[in-house]
């Protein structure tokens, strides 16, 4: 069989790998049991646009969640690290109909900065709060598109001149059913045209370990314009 014989495998939302995230929002009476903060996990989640930077979720009318967000037109998208995979997970799987999805996973609710009504989780490396523009009715699911109007770090993220290393945050990624920490950085923005100096500063490796990656530098291509 030939190496790149391919087969039809049927029509499905197959993209891979996506960002997978824990949503917070409240509703306007965080007193009523409905309304109290709440957790969604999200895996139809996206960046659509950079200036002013807009993302989009997409969330069944099913869900509680969708209630909230509807209700107060805010919500948090909270990145999901190694620590917080299994909350991730059970937010996933139970409602907030049901129980209190903050304290069942141990987990503190924050008020959002720039929202009214939204709760972040204290727990996650960053916080983006978004204020929702339009919603698209698509099917299954509604997409809220949101603007983003802040977003926190923990600080262990900042190196001294306060640039965001979002690699040590050992964020989780979503794989066709199932989750996956970041693993090797291969590469960076642009890095197919990079000089070597500029190379190995940004990978981090020593003169010794070059030969190690040398299967990554040999994919440059030979002419291309440096920077
Ligand atoms: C990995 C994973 C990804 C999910 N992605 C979505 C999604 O993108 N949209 C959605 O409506 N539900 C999604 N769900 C299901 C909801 O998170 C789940 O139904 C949740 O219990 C709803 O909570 P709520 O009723 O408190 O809002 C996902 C679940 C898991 C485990």
């Amino acid at each position: 069989m030939a190496k790149h014989d391919k087969k039809e495998i049927g029509i499905s939302a197959i993209l891979n790998p996506v960002p997978v995230v824990m949503v917070s929002c409240a509703g306007k009476d965080i007193t009523s049991e409905e309304g109290r903060p709440n957790i969604i996990t999200i895996a139809w989640a996206g960046t659509i646009n950079s200036e002013p930077p807009m993302v989009s979720i997409s969330v069944r009318k099913s869900r509680l969640s969708h209630k909230l967000i509807s209700q107060t037109g805010e919500f948090v998208i909270n990145l999901v690290n190694k620590g917080l995979a299994k909350s991730c997970d059970y937010c996933g799987v139970k409602s907030g109909r049901d129980e209190d999805k903050f304290s069942a996973c141990g987990l503190t609710a924050v008020k959002a900065k720039g929202l009214e009504y939204a709760y972040a989780i204290s727990e996650a490396p960053v916080s983006i709060s978004c204020k929702v523009k339009s919603v698209s009715e698509l099917g299954s699911h509604d997409m809220f598109i949101a603007e983003v109007v802040a977003v926190t770090a923990d600080s262990y993220l900042m190196d001294e001149n306060g640039k965001l290393c979002l690699d040590k945050a050992k964020l989780v990624a979503y794989n066709h059913g199932e989750y996956f920490l970041l693993g090797e950085k291969i590469g960076f923005f642009g890095y197919s045209l990079a000089s070597d100096d500029i190379f190995e500063k940004r990978m981090g490796y020593s003169r010794k370990e070059r030969d190690k990656y040398k299967h990554i530098r040999e994919q440059k291509p030979k002419n291309g314009k440096k920077y």
